[in-house]
C-alpha cells in the first residue's frame, strides 16, 4: 500500500484512510480491546512496546498482555506504520506507545477542543518548554463505526501550522507564555499576539482560523468538522492541530492508537 501521506498531513494536519484494516484485523483488534475494556488513560489500555516493560510483564506473568502486544506490533509492521511516520518526519522515528481504549455511550465530548504538546494554567517556575519539533504523529484506528456527534475525532484543517508556530514562539522566547491547551486559550494567544502570528504565518491564516472557530465564542454546535467513518478506517494526524473527540452518542467507541515521534539527535 501507498505509505506516502506526508504531503497531505503537512498541508491539512490530517489524512483519513478508509478500509485500512481488513474485517479479520478489525475482529481481532476488537477482541483485544474488549478483553480489557479499559477507558482512555487507564493503565490497562497500554500495550508493551519496550524491552524493560516486557520483562516486568513477564515477571508478573501477564501473558495475555504480552501476546496482545505482540499481535499489535505485528500489525504495525504489516501496515508499515514506521515507514509512514518516517516519511512524514523525514527523520528516524520511534514508537512511543500503543493503546486501545473503550469509550461508553455518553452525552459529553470524549475530549473537548484542544491542541496537544501545550500548556494550560499558570506557568510554574520550573516549567521547561518543549522543543516545537517534538510532537506525536498519531495513528488513530476506529474499531467501531463513528459519525458526526458520535465519537469521531474532529480536526480543524491547517490548525497544526498555528500550533507549531505558537510552540516555537514560546520556546524561542519571541512571545510570552500564556496557556493555550483549550481552544479558548488557543484563540486568545493568537489574538493577543495577532501581529506576530500574522507576520510569521502569512496573511489570512489567523483570520481564517478565527472565523472557522468562532463557534467557541458563540456556543454554537461545531459539527462542521465531523465526519463518518466505518470500523477499520484510520486517521493519521499531527497532534499540534486543534481537535476533539466528539461524544459517542449512538454506540460505544473502540479505538487503537499508535503514537510516533521523531528522534531529533
Ligand atoms: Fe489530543
Amino acid at each position: 500500500m501507498d505509505t506516502n501521506f506526508a504531503k497531505t498531513i503537512k498541508e491539512n494536519g490530517i489524512v483519513k484512510i478508509k478500509n485500512f484494516l481488513t474485517p479479520e484485523e478489525i475482529r481481532r483488534c476488537s477482541e483485544i480491546v474488549k478483553f480489557y475494556k479499559a477507558p482512555k488513560g487507564d493503565k490497562n489500555s497500554f500495550f508493551v512496546t519496550n524491552i524493560k516493560v516486557f520483562f516486568i510483564k513477564l515477571l508478573k506473568l501477564e501473558i495475555n498482555k504480552l501476546k496482545h502486544s505482540y499481535e499489535l506490533l505485528q500489525l504495525k509492521k504489516s501496515k508499515k506504520l514506521d515507514e509512514i511516520a518516517q516519511n512524514f518526519f523525514n527523520k528516524k522515528t520511534k514508537l512511543s506507545f500503543i493503546d486501545g481504549y473503550f469509550s461508553k455511550i455518553e452525552k459529553k465530548d470524549i475530549i473537548p477542543w484542544h491542541t496537544d504538546q501545550a500548556y494550560s494554567g499558570e506557568k510554574k517556575v520550573e516549567v521547561k518548554f518543549n522543543n516545537p519539533d517534538t510532537f506525536y504523529l498519531k495513528f488513530f484506528i476506529y474499531l467501531t463505526k463513528v459519525s458526526s456527534n458520535n465519537g469521531c475525532m474532529s480536526y480543524i484543517p491547517g490548525s497544526h501550522k498555528i500550533g507549531y508556530q505558537i510552540r516555537k514562539a514560546i520556546y524561542c522566547n519571541e512571545i510570552s507564555y500564556q496557556p493555550y491547551w483549550s481552544l479558548r486559550d488557543f484563540r486568545k494567544i493568537i489574538t493577543d499576539n495577532y501581529i506576530y502570528f500574522n507576520n510569521t504565518l502569512g496573511p489570512n491564516t489567523i483570520e481564517d482560523f478565527l472565523v472557522k472557530t468562532n463557534f467557541d465564542e458563540t456556543g454554537q454546535e461545531s459539527s462542521q468538522f465531523d465526519y463518518d467513518a466505518e470500523a477499520g478506517t484510520m486517521v493519521i494526524f499531527d497532534e499540534g492541530g486543534v481537535h476533539r473527540g466528539s461524544k459517542p452518542t449512538l454506540n460505544d467507541r473502540m479505538v487503537i492508537r499508535y503514537l510516533f515521534d521523531p528522534i531529533l539527535h
